[in-house]
């Protein structure tokens, strides 16, 4: 049997050159090599990010602030989350930061004494309410890559008294969980992050037992975002600019191996505002991630096109028996 490998909170989780496909630290091509350091300049924005909202350094725009904004496409927002008022009653108050983009639990038929890991936990909302579930028999792992989350989580548990849930800091592609050793797989609005989706189900291939079950939550695209639109997210490190249309999303889950891979729920995000078009008769539209707001002017059609084209969803899919 592997061993479970728990790296310690003080361990700065390793750098992943999974990108390139090998796993290897050796650099094949310039090409290879650039897009090695982007992908990691992003996983370090990520974590900087992260921690800056785990820390109270960086507010999340209230839904609120952005009434008045045109076409306001926020990369995260409380109202993407879709948790019942008895639901958060029984958790940590904290655990909640308004980051995911729906409830993976609610949809997942956790049973007493299943062993759930959740990719991605934050400050363990959803761990703490798939503890319940999984009672005194089962156990719950979060594992988060951003130190400053970790420590909010496991304050959280101790605050909560959580026996049966464990946070540990490591990255989701390369997760520090034994191989076949999990029932589920929950994750809610993290998969999009990465830098290495494909790697992401690998892994989550690997520590599976076989008959396992992946479900996750996530912002999907109906369609490719407007060109005008890609280019403004180039590089912004949301859950909205790095989404990935749906065929392309579901693919890299069925090339992992999972079968009976399936958007189980999904539902359209469509722009807060009737945008005012310009006198050149364009939409002016307000692009809102974490810190930073994009200004672009989109044509009729792009502004059609966009106004269908973000989905949150849940993603159900099986390792084989
Ligand atoms: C949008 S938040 C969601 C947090 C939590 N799932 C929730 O719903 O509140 C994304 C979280 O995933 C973590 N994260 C992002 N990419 C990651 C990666 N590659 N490996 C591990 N954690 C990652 C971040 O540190 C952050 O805590």
């Amino acid at each position: 049997m592997t061993e479970e490998k728990v790296i310690p909170p003080e361990e700065k989780p390793r750098q992943s050159y999974s990108c390139c496909g090998s796993g290897s630290d050796e650099v094949k091509s310039t090409t290879s090599e650039q897009d090695m350091i982007q992908s990691e300049k992003i996983r370090s924005d990520i974590r900087k990010q992260y921690s800056e909202i785990a820390t109270g350094k960086m507010d999340l725009p209230s839904i609120s602030e952005q009434a008045d904004s045109q076409v306001a496409i926020q990369s995260n927002q409380e109202g993407y989350t879709d948790y019942s008022r008895e639901e958060l009653s029984s958790i940590p108050e904290e655990s909640n930061l308004g980051l995911g983009s729906g409830n993976p639990v609610k949809l997942a038929n956790i049973q007493p004494g299943e062993t759930v890991v959740d990719l991605g936990s934050g400050a363990g909302v959803d761990c703490f309410l798939a503890s319940r579930h999984v009672g005194k028999t089962g156990k719950v792992i979060g594992i988060d890559m951003t130190p400053p989350m970790i420590d909010k989580a496991r304050a959280n548990a101790r605050k909560g008294g959580y026996f049966n849930v464990e946070f540990r800091l490591g990255e989701i592609e390369h997760m520090p969980v034994a191989d076949n050793s999990v029932d589920l797989i929950v994750s809610n609005c993290v998969i999009n992050l990465s830098i290495d989706k494909a790697q992401v189900f690998k892994d989550a291939y690997r520590v599976l037992k076989p008959g396992g079950r992946l479900v996750i939550s996530d912002i999907i695209l109906n369609q490719e975002f407007p060109d005008v639109v890609k280019e403004a997210f180039t590089d912004v490190p949301g859950c909205v600019s790095r989404a990935w249309v749906k065929d392309e999303y579901l693919g890299v889950i069925k090339d992992a191996g999972f079968k009976q891979v399936e958007l189980v729920e999904s539902e359209i995000i469509t722009p807060r505002n009737q945008p005012k078009k310009t006198e050149s008769g364009a939409f002016k539209a307000k692009l809102v991630t974490y810190g930073k707001e994009v200004n672009v002017e989109l044509t009729p059609e792009e502004y059609e096109s966009l106004r269908t084209t973000i989905m949150k969803g849940h993603i159900r899919a099986y390792k084989p028996n």
